[in-house]
């Protein structure tokens, strides 16, 4: 079993999984919903910061890769190091660590 440890507004917690789905739905089946758009990689809706655990996800599509590019052209020197990934696309294999990515 991996652990899904997230914080999202004021609510954290853990989702227990065996993994091999995306992050949004390893949540979305516990009941817990991510910020989201397209589901598709593309619009950036469900941007997320990998606190722990960027080597137990799989590898970027090239769509993702994409998107996390244009998000990253805007940011701060600062932002742009944080560990960024795409929830929907991004698929589980180990334990991670998650929070909604803010540029602020
Ligand atoms: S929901 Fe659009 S990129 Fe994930």
């Amino acid at each position: 079993m991996f652990k899904i440890e997230y914080s999202l507004r004021e609510q954290t917690g853990i989702v227990e999984t065996e993994g091999g789905n995306t992050l949004f739905d390893e949540l979305s089946t516990k009941g817990v919903i991510w910020p989201h758009g397209c589901l598709a990689g593309a619009c950036g809706a469900c941007r997320t910061e990998i606190i722990e655990g960027m080597d137990n996800l799989s590898p970027p599509s090239a769509i993702e890769a994409d998107t996390i590019a244009r998000i990253r052209e805007g940011l701060s020197e600062e932002k742009k190091l944080v560990p960024l990934r795409m929830a929907c696309r991004a698929k589980v294999r180990g334990n991670v660590k998650i929070s909604p990515f803010s540029s602020k």
